[in-house]
């Protein structure tokens, strides 16, 4: 039980592990890393404090952040070698299928950081992929859109680098607004760990095996670009411009309550939580701010938006199924208001997601551990012979 999947009978989809560093209670809508609750962390700490905070179990003090946040961000560049490997994908790509194969091709430049039974590499390997993932996110970005990478600036915040490295090109000067930046550090809070989800469950049984730290977060990258998991975001604005007007609202409504018809509010319901989301109610906050911040308010999508959230939460079918808007629901509206395109929206979620990753990683690997090996119940044939 030291971290490992253990079969229990009593649920027999799931399998179950100890762990210390995040804590939900779905009825209550209680979301906490290492005890904080996750509104308190998003309101007064900054995303490295927070990385550090699922690390190493408390939060920086002063000394401890600065030496920190020093060594992250003289760490965000990549080898440039790693340029050329961008150069076999297609520039249509979805950028998630980049990063799944860039993240893990890390594992030949850091051999630094692959001996899993030594402690400085596991540190090493953390460093460095909180480091690189947003420089790795951005290169994706660009060159899907034929512009130069942008190289890393390590006197920025890790939120504002981000936004450079996205949006900033050699043509023209690039201030980064530190509005938008504090959202984007926030964003990163609201997705850094949650328990043992689809993706962080498979980084700790591909863990589980010995494998080195970067194929093991390139697993879960994979594990979470599907729609019913960080693929929600997306999912969701491309839901809300299907819906394209408030008055389209009830069709659709009718159509998530539909048996026959496959079609979910996408950025609704939630395996654990059953009453509300925590992280959607920070990241709609974070969302009027950042609108109001750009002067669009009004933006259509926002109306539809809160339009059918309103609905729903009145709704007797979704009340008595308790779908509530979970943390896709209202991020999607903000990367498209900081100009981020849907197709990068789960690369964001996986971004923020990765201290969480590396953390169950280290907490699992840093003790006695044994393979992974989720049970089954054979409903197959019978033993025959063959004649
Ligand atoms: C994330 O695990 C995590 O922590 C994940 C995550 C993280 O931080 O890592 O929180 C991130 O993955 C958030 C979820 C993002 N996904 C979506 O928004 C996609 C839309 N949501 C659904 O696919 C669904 O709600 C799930 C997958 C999120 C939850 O699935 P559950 O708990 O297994 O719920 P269910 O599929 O069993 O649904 C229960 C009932 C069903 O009706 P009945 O079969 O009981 O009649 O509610 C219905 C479902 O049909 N339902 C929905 C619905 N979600 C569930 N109906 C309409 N719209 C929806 N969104």
């Amino acid at each position: 039980a030291s971290g490992l999947f253990t079969y229990d009978p009593g649920f027999m989809s799931t399998a179950s592990c100890e762990s210390e560093i995040t804590f939900i209670d779905g009825e209550k809508g209680i979301l906490t890393h290492r005890g904080y609750p996750i509104d308190q962390l998003a309101e007064k700490t900054d995303y490295l404090d927070v990385c550090y905070l699922l690390l190493h179990g408390e939060l920086p003090k002063e000394a401890e952040k600065a030496k920190f946040q020093d060594m992250i961000m003289h760490h965000t560049m990549v080898h440039e070698q790693l340029h050329d490997f961008f150069t076999g994908f297609r520039r249509d790509s979805h950028p998630m299928a980049v990063m799944v194969g860039v993240v893990g091709a890390l594992a030949s430049f850091y051999h630094d950081s692959l001996d899993i039974t030594n402690e400085k590499h596991r540190e090493v390997a953390a460093h460095r992929l909180i480091s690189k993932m947003p420089t790795l996110a951005a290169m994706a970005y660009k060159y899907s859109i034929g512009q130069p990478f942008a190289y890393p600036r390590n006197d920025l915040s890790y939120g504002g680098n981000f936004l450079h490295m996205m949006f900033s090109n050699p043509c023209e000067n690039y201030e980064v607004n530190p509005v938008l930046a504090r959202a984007m550090d926030k964003i990163f809070i609201l997705h850094a760990d949650h328990e043992q989800n689809a993706s962080t469950s498979t980084v700790r049984l591909a863990g589980s095996s010995g494998a080195n730290p970067f194929a093991c977060i390139a697993s879960g990258i994979a594990a979470l670009w599907g729609p019913a998991h960080g693929g929600a975001n997306e999912a969701v604005l491309n839901m809300l411009a299907e819906i394209g007007d408030e008055s389209n609202i009830d069709e659709f409504i009718a159509r998530a309550k539909d048996k026959n018809d496959p079609f979910r509010l996408m950025g609704f319901g939630h395996r654990v939580y059953k009453n509300f989301d925590p992280r959607a109610r920070v990241m709609k906050k974070a969302c009027d701010e950042v609108l109001s911040e750009l002067g669009i308010e009004n933006d259509p999508l926002l109306r539809i938006a809160k339009r059918l959230e309103a609905i729903a939460l009145e709704d007797p079918y979704f009340v008595e199924k308790k779908l509530y808007p979970n943390v896709d629901f209202y991020s999607g509206i903000i990367f498209k208001a900081l100009g981020i395109p849907t197709e990068m929206f789960t690369v964001i979620f996986a971004v923020g997601r990765t201290p969480g990753w590396i953390a169950h990683w280290k907490e699992m690997i840093s003790g006695p551990y044994r393979i992974g090996r989720p049970r089954q119940l054979y409903t197959g044939e019978k033993i025959r012979d063959l004649d």
